[in-house]
């Protein structure tokens, strides 16, 4: 077998290895295995590719790509480690400018040693030399948006600028006439390639991808990072076309793809629009207003007496939220679970998709706090099981649990897919004041006869009620 097949070999093991990983990385239960088939494929995919790189570099060459993958992985494993669960959008958003940064230095090296290299020039058949030359552009334009975009990102998140939406005026246009312009300047530079076009692409592409992030709020930035993680998918598979390296077309396809999938799945589940996002500049649908309605009075419980409710109940749903990640409630609200569940009452978990700030945020607490992942139901799951429920148990969730999604049409969150903890005999919710939550809407579930309201923090409140159980 020839290094190249054995390459070849490697590669497909590592693509099948990748999809296991997706596949794993979809359900909370296999996740970990998941992590662990990525890992897995992201070695042998390395190792190939060194293995095959030492044919043609020097070993200078090779001891310098291995000094730096050395250097890379550790600050790759200091920063992993050092991140909070909530500075991980940032942290990710960086690392998507890496990528397209990757691709655009990718691009520029194909143009610099092949359209721009006489003698190789004539080497390359003419209509190849149009392909190519269409996969330098169009590689340069998805790694240069993707670069400033996630930059702005990382600058919004992690607080350096502002994150309220940019809002120049025709800002649509303004994205509009940048992508009929690139079309424009890559067919030029396919007819005729030269250093003027290209510059042009990658100024026209560095300005459109920090247009497109700057005129999103900073709220709707996890939507954001999710697309921005399938713009850098497909910066990698644009490279490799380049570099034709048929494993980096088939990752960066799987990144891409998926990536622009969690972004639908998110924006469904906000009730966004997803072309908005792609267009840029759908954060600003949202809505941070206030609600100035009298909703009546809300009943106030104690800790004591959710304790006797909850003595009472047959079955119990907690839906957590945002407040349940800032409170650092979850290794209280795992140990009020066991001691509901040895006294043989039904509990169960109801998640919201877009619950708290990241995809999946609910459930990594709960795994992490040794939740069973048997008694963690989905929205869709649970929602029919509401009515016959005792006592819901709402730990700093809000929009999420939203009546006015459902019930009025002139909502700022109408139509959004909700957890209609309303329909169960008994609502507790877990929070600190009165406030609105994310979308700035007043939720008349607070109000309705079958809630109560615990406010506090909600970790104290739960161990409160854990003291007087
Ligand atoms: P939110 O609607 O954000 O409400 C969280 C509630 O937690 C607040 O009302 C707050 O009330 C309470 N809270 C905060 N700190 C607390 C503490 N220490 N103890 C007790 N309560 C506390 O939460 P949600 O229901 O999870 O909804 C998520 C929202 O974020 C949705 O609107 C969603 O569209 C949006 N969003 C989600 C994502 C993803 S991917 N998950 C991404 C972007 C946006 P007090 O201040 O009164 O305590």
């Amino acid at each position: 077998m020839t290094a190249t097949t054995a390459a070849s070999a490697a590669y497909i093991v590592a693509g099948l290895l990748f999809i296991l990983s997706l596949a794993g990385l979809s359900r909370h239960e296999t996740a970990k295995a998941g992590n662990g088939f990525g890992m897995a494929g992201m070695a042998i995919a390395l190792a190939a590719t060194i293995g095959l790189a030492s044919r043609s570099i020097s070993a200078i060459g090779i001891t310098l790509l291995v000094a730096a993958m050395a250097v890379g992985a550790g600050i790759g494993l200091w920063r992993a480690r050092k991140v909070e669960m909530t500075g991980m959008p940032e942290l990710i958003a960086i690392l998507h400018s890496f990528v397209g940064l990757a691709a655009v230095l990718v691009g520029w090296n194909g143009y610099l040693s092949v359209e721009a290299n006489a003698g190789v020039q004539t080497e390359v058949a003419g209509n190849l030399l149009g392909i190519h030359s269409a996969e330098v552009v169009i590689g340069v334009f998805i790694g240069a948006v993707t670069f400033t975009g996630s930059i702005v990102a990382f600058l919004k998140l992690s607080g350096r600028i502002k994150s309220n939406p940019l809002i120049l005026p025709a800002h649509n246009a303004l994205n509009l006439g940048a992508l009929v312009a690139f079309a424009v300047l890559t067919v030029f530079f396919v007819i005729e390639p030269n250093l003027v076009l290209l510059t042009a692409v990658t100024v026209l592409a560095l300005a459109l991808g920090w247009h497109l992030v700057a005129s999103i709020g900073g709220g709707d930035m996890p939507v954001v990072v999710s697309m921005l993680n399938s713009y850098s998918g497909w910066a990698a598979a644009a490279s490799g076309f380049l570099l034709g390296n048929d494993l980096l077309i088939i990752t960066g396809a799987l990144v891409g793809s998926s990536g622009a999938y969690l972004s639908y799945i998110m924006c469904k589940a906000m009730n966004r629009s997803f072309l908005s996002v792609i267009a840029g500049g759908f954060g600003n649908e949202g809505s941070t207003g206030t609600d100035d309605r009298d909703y009546g009075e809300h009943t106030e419980i104690s800790a004591a007496d959710t304790a006797e409710l909850l003595l009472d109940a047959s079955s119990v749903v907690i839906t957590p939220g945002y407040g349940m990640a800032v409170a650092q409630a979850q290794g209280a609200v795992a140990e009020l679970t066991r001691h509901l569940r040895d006294r043989g009452i039904d509990v169960r978990f109801g998640i919201h998709p877009v619950a708290g700030r990241l995809p999946g945020h609910m459930n990594v607490l709960l795994a992490e706090a040794k939740v069973p992942y048997d008694v963690v139901l989905e929205m869709d799951e649970i929602n029919d099981d509401f009515a016959a429920t005792s006592v819901v148990l709402v730990i700093g969730a809000n929009d999420t649990v939203n009546p006015a999604a459902t019930e009025d049409p002139t909502s700022p969150i109408a139509g959004m897919p909700v957890l209609k903890v309303w329909e169960a005999e008994n609502v507790v919710v877990f929070k600190r004041s009165m406030n609105t939550g994310y979308a700035g809407v007043q939720n008349p579930l607070f109000f309705r006869d079958n809630s109560r309201m615990l406010f506090g923090d909600a970790r104290e409140r739960v161990e409160d009620i854990l003291r007087a159980l």
